[in-house]
């Protein structure tokens, strides 16, 4: 079987000065993509700018043959967002790949946030995501070709102590992708996420040390490479990827159970049968979630 290649492919990545959005950047620009290698370059925790870290990644590309330009826009913005994709139309002349890659952290305690340490995280991860893909999705719609990549976590998924902000950031992301997906289906137009653990600025001071040789990050980008590609037919799906493993992480309801005659104390008698998990059922739609429902009536 052959390479999978994006020649003639223009890709958007947002964050790839550092870590993660700088391994999917070179990635896909040496399998021929023409890449926006966006960062505004900031610290972990969003504060500064520089455009160093943009305009290094495109001398790395273009050294090695490959087509970028930089952009040290903030996605958090509609100006900077559009920016971003308007970068891409005007060098390249179309966008057909967005990675959105872009993130910071403000850990702290529940009850110790500020109400700016949270909206700060979702104005970068869901927000940005949000505008970056919004900018690029009339231009995806018009040619009817699109791959959007959003970058969940296990925090999200999960949850995470000391990360009330990000968690709820990167679950949201998941919503968004499954809805992008529904919405861009007839456009050809997929959206996936991934949900990484890989040793960056980000994470080294979380993870053991022993991580660090393992959990690489050009162990998550060929699937962010993958998942951006003409021939990934996956849409609206989450991946759990770290270390050379790549897994599916899917939502699932229980069976359940039901009566005509709910109250507290019926809940609490059935506790355990409404904790059941098999067989589960795996709504892709909401549509399917309430058939369910209504098939449990008949
Ligand atoms: P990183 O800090 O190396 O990279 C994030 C990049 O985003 C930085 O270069 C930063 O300058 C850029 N950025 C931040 N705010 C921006 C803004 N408003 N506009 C444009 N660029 C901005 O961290 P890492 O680990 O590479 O993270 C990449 C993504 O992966 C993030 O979304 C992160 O939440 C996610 N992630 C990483 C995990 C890991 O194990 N490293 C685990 C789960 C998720």
């Amino acid at each position: 079987m052959s390479d999978l290649r994006f020649d003639g492919k223009v890709a958007v990545v947002t964050g790839a000065g550092h870590g993660l959005g700088r391994a999917h950047a070179l990635l896909l620009a040496e399998r021929g993509a023409a890449v926006v290698v966006n960062d505004l370059g900031g610290a972990l925790d969003g504060s500064g700018a520089s455009a160093g870290p943009a305009a290094e990644v495109v001398e790395l590309i273009t050294k090695n043959g490959g087509s970028a330009v930089a952009n040290a826009d903030n996605v958090a913005t509609p100006e900077g967002a559009d920016a971003i994709v308007q970068a891409a139309i005007d060098a390249f002349g179309r966008v057909d790949v967005v990675v959105n890659n872009a993130g910071i952290l403000r850990d702290k305690s529940f009850g110790k946030m500020s109400v700016e340490e949270f909206d700060s995280v979702l104005a970068v991860h869901v927000r940005g995501s949000y505008l970056v893909s919004r900018a690029a999705f009339p231009h995806m719609k018009e040619q009817a070709y699109g791959r959007i990549v959003n970058t969940s976590s296990p925090a999200g998924l999960f949850g995470n102590f000391g990360q009330a902000n990000y968690s709820t950031a990167k679950m949201g992301l998941v919503g968004l992708t499954k809805t992008i997906g529904i919405e861009g289906a007839r456009a050809n137009i997929k959206a996936n996420a991934i949900a990484p653990i890989a040793w960056t600025r980000m994470t080294e001071a979380l993870l053991p040390a022993e991580f660090e040789a393992k959990f690489t990050v050009e162990a998550i980008s060929p699937l962010v490479a993958f998942l951006a590609h003409e021939s990934c037919e996956s849409t609206g799906e989450v991946f759990s990827v770290g270390g050379g493993r790549v897994a599916r992480v899917f939502v699932a309801e229980g069976p359940g159970w039901r009566t005509d005659d709910l109250t507290m104390e019926s809940i609490r008698d059935n506790w355990p049968t409404i904790m059941t998990e098999q067989p589960y059922l795996q709504p892709t739609t909401l549509g399917q979630q309430a058939s369910a429902s209504m098939k449990a009536m008949l």
